[in-house]
C-alpha cells in the first residue's frame, strides 16, 4: 500500500479500491444521494445534511457489498421496487448512528436517583400504587436502559414489591437484539459506578472479555423495535422518558410532533431527559426546564 493510502482511514481505504476490484462501489451521484436521503427522512425522520454524504455512501457501500452490488443505482431501484419492504429495515439498520455508552451524561442518572425517583415513589404511594414506568426511546444497544435499570433497582431496594418496568425501543432491529442479550464488552462497564457494577454485572462464563447483566436487571427491561414516527402500541402513563441524542437529526416540525406525543403519554410532573445538544426551546411549551437537558411535564 502506498503512503497516501496508509494515511486514509479504514473505511476510506475500502472505497479507494480500484474500479472493478472485489468490494469496489462506484461513486454515488447527486441524484442518488438525494433519493437515498429522502428515503431516510421518510422512514426515520433523520434529515441528512449535505456534509453527511460520505458517511451515507460508506454505510450503504457495506450493505451493497453484502448484496454483491457495485453501483448505487440498482440499490436505489431495490429501495423503490417491489422488494422494498424487505430491504428498508436493513437499509435503516446501516444508516442509523448508534453511538451510546453506560451512564452517558451522568448528571441525568444522578438526577434520576436523587430527585426524580424519590418523588415518583412518594407520588405513587400517595396514589396507593406501586407502578413505575420509564421509557428509553432510541435505546441503541441497551447501555441507556441498563443504566436506568441499575439505578431503579437500587432505589427500590428494601421498599418491597414494585411493578417497575423499563421499555427500551429503537428503530434499528440489530440494536434491539443486541440489547436484549444483556452482554457487553467488559471495557464498556468503566463508566458504571463500582458498587453498581459489582451488584448487577458479572463476567460472562463463556467469554471473560464480556460481562453479563444480572437476571433481575434484564427482566426489568422490555426491548422492542419501534419507529418513533409511527403508531405506538403502549398507552403509558410514563413517569419518565429518556430520549437522548435521537432527535438531533430530526427537523423542527418532526421534533414538535414527537415531544407533543411524549407529553400526551407522560404523567403530570414526570421527567423527560434529552441529549446535551438538544433543546425544547421554541419546540414545545408543555415542559419546563428543571436542569441541564432535564424537563418536567407541566401541561
Ligand atoms: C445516537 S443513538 C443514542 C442512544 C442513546 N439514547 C444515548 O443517548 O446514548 C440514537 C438512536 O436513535 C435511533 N433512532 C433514530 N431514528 C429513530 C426513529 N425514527 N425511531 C426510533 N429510533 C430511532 C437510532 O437507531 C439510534 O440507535
Amino acid at each position: 500500500m502506498n503512503k497516501t493510502l496508509l494515511k486514509l482511514k479504514a473505511e476510506e481505504v475500502e472505497n479507494a479500491l480500484e474500479p472493478g476490484a472485489p468490494g469496489w462501489v462506484a461513486p454515488m451521484s447527486d441524484r442518488e444521494f438525494n433519493f437515498l436521503r429522502r428515503v431516510v427522512k421518510r422512514h426515520t425522520g433523520i434529515a441528512l445534511a449535505d456534509y453527511k454524504r460520505n458517511m451515507l455512501y460508506r454505510r450503504i457501500s457495506k450493505r451493497m457489498r453484502a448484496l454483491n452490488m457495485d453501483e448505487v443505482k440498482p440499490y436505489c431501484e431495490l429501495l423503490s421496487g417491489p422488494k422494498a419492504a424487505g430491504e428498508i429495515p436493513l437499509f435503516i439498520n446501516v444508516v442509523t448512528t448508534n453511538k451510546t455508552s453506560f451512564f452517558r451524561e451522568a448528571h441525568h442518572f444522578d438526577h434520576l436517583a436523587r430527585i426524580a425517583l424519590p418523588t415518583f415513589i412518594d407520588e405513587a404511594a400517595n396514589r396507593g400504587s406501586r407502578r413505575l414506568r420509564i421509557w428509553s426511546a432510541g435505546c441503541s444497544s441497551g447501555e441507556e436502559p441498563y443504566s436506568i435499570a441499575m439505578i431503579l433497582q437500587d432505589s427500590l431496594k428494601g421498599l418491597g414489591q414494585w411493578d417497575a418496568k423499563i421499555l427500551a425501543t429503537d428503530i434499528d432491529t440489530n440494536m434491539v437484539e443486541s440489547g436484549q442479550q444483556g452482554l457487553f464488552p467488559a471495557d464498556a462497564m468503566k463508566p458504571v459506578p463500582a458498587p453498581l457494577r459489582g451488584r448487577y454485572a458479572a463476567p460472562n462464563s463463556g467469554d471473560k472479555s464480556q460481562v453479563r447483566m444480572a437476571t433481575s436487571i434484564r427482566s426489568s427491561i422490555v426491548f422492542k423495535p419501534l419507529n418513533l414516527l409511527e403508531a405506538w402500541p403502549m398507552n403509558g402513563p410514563f413517569d419518565s422518558i429518556f430520549c437522548r441524542n435521537v432527535v438531533i437529526y430530526f427537523d423542527k416540525p418532526t421534533q414538535r410532533i414527537l415531544f407533543d406525543r411524549y407529553a400526551d403519554i407522560m404523567r403530570m410532573g414526570s421527567v423527560l431527559y434529552i441529549g446535551h445538544s438538544e433543546s425544547l426551546y421554541g419546540i414545545t411549551e408543555r415542559f419546563r426546564a428543571v436542569g441541564q437537558s432535564i424537563y418536567q411535564k407541566i401541561a
